[in-house]
């Protein structure tokens, strides 16, 4: 990939959406076929300038792509940032998007527990490195089991007596039969840069980084 171009890594689906009005303000405009959803393409270019690149992840690989310098920047949820604790990577702007919590539920009937005594606890998560740190914290050493989404099936089946996992409305955690027992982060979408191009392209990156911030700062009708 060309030096003197930045590559910016983004999320597909509704982080993307809420995202496009940031990247116009950005002067981002995608080429037509990023936001057709059939194109099989996941590297793009610009309509309007040809020394920006675009390509199009699953939200949990953009961290990566950024923390290795594959891409320049991204959009990246706070959950992957802390999930994967990268050191390559610099996440200067909480762009407020996508607003939700990391907590650990349980099953209504195992919900008042008192697990202080625990030496030992069975999780099911998508972030196994978020999981094993909170309960170590506590003293407690955290058995993940890793799955990639539908946790709240694993405490049904008996597969753990503990979920970590990401919620919004608390609908998912309700409809079945669990309760959200403890806080572990307030999460929401962040502007990521790698932190050898921050130095190596710093005026391309201190632009991007000032003109997502106005966007941020923006009042929603701007
Ligand atoms: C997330 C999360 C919960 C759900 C919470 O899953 O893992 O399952 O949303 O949202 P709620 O509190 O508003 O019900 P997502 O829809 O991203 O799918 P996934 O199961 O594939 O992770």
């Amino acid at each position: 990939m060309s030096t003197n171009k930045t590559v910016i890594a983004l999320p597909k689906g509704r982080i993307l959406e809420e995202a496009l009005p940031m990247l116009t303000h950005a002067g981002i405009e995608p080429e037509d076929s990023f936001f057709d959803s059939k194109d099989r393409k996941l590297h793009f270019g610009c309509k309007n300038r040809d020394d920006v690149e675009l390509i199009r992840v699953r939200s949990f690989d953009v961290a990566t792509y950024v923390a290795f310098g594959a891409a320049d920047l991204g959009i990246a949820g706070r959950d992957v940032i802390l999930e994967f604790d990268y050191p390559g990577l610099y996440a200067p702007i909480d762009l407020g998007i996508g607003p939700c919590r990391m907590v650990v539920a349980a099953l209504d009937e195992h919900a008042d527990e008192d697990i202080t005594a625990w030496s030992h606890i069975r999780v099911a998560t998508k972030y196994p490195e978020i999981a094993k740190r909170y309960f170590a914290s506590r003293g407690i050493q955290a058995e993940c089991i890793k799955l990639s989404g539908a946790m709240e099936l694993a405490p049904v089946l008996g597969l753990c007596k503990r979920i970590v996992d990401l919620v919004s409305s608390g609908d998912t955690l309700r409809a079945n039969g669990l309760k959200e027992i403890e806080h572990i982060a307030d999460i929401s979408a962040h502007l990521v840069v790698n932190r050898i191009a921050f130095k190596t392209k710093n005026e391309a990156m201190t632009d991007f980084i000032t003109k997502f911030r106005e966007a941020v700062d923006a009042p929603p009708s701007a």
